[in-house]
């Protein structure tokens, strides 16, 4: 847990609220953006794990008027303009697939060229038992992606480093024809937390596990 005190010297929470970004994670996708290019002008562009909504704000930035993003979250979401927002348990991966495939049907697309995931779970203070909550998730916005990606779309997503790491990085290696791990600057010192990134997504692999 971050206390208040801490954020105050923050350089990237007061450029956040400086520039008016709902969180000091956007700056997680936009280095990470810099330095793998996922999203681009015109693209659909899906975000798990939305809430507050830094990264959607992002995504949008970089997809512009000509794109969509379309921002999946448990829990309510501010409204961000010309942003979908569905209100979804993407553990309940099927129920989503389902909501998320109907908006992007009545907004003219089948399938989306980037998934990004910055998915977590409430923390309990057990470190195997966040490590294995953050696995499950990342697991779900794997799948969800294998679902909706277009061929040689893009994907990355939050995992905490632990037990369960190696097996979903080799996961997303079995489907793309790329795939990185990253700590953008912006991740605090000490974090667990890691990005893993899968550039080219590849439609023959689309089922496979
Ligand atoms: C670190 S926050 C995301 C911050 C966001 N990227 C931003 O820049 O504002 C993680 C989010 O994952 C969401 N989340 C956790 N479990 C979820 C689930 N099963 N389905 C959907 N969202 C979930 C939480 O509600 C929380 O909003």
């Amino acid at each position: 847990m971050v206390k208040r005190a801490d954020l105050k010297g923050d350089r990237f929470y007061k450029s956040a609220k400086e520039l008016g970004y709902r969180s000091r994670s956007a700056f997680k996708l936009l280095q990470i953006n810099t330095k793998f290019g996922l999203i681009r002008a015109g693209d659909v562009v899906l975000d798990l794990g939305a809430a507050p909504g830094g990264w959607s704000q992002v995504a949008y930035g970089l997809v512009g008027d000509s794109g969509l993003v379309l921002s999946v979250d448990l829990q309510p979401m501010e409204n961000i303009a010309d942003i979908v927002i569905l209100k979804s348990d993407i553990t309940k991966e099927q129920e989503t697939l389902a909501a998320i495939k109907a908006v992007l049907n009545r907004k003219g697309h089948e399938l989306v060229d980037a998934v990004i995931s910055d998915l977590s779970p409430q923390l309990s203070g057990t470190k195997d038992y966040d490590q294995f909550r953050s696995s499950e998730l990342s697991t779900s916005a794997l799948n969800i992606a294998s679902a909706l990606l277009k061929n040689n779309g893009n994907f990355v997503a939050k995992i905490f480093q632990g037990a369960y790491y190696n097996e979903f990085y080799k996961s997303v290696k079995a489907k793309f024809r790329y795939t990185r791990a990253h700590s953008p600057a912006a991740s605090r010192k000490g974090s667990a937390e890691m990005y893993v990134i899968g550039k080219g997504f590849s439609v023959r692999k689309r089922k496979k596990g």
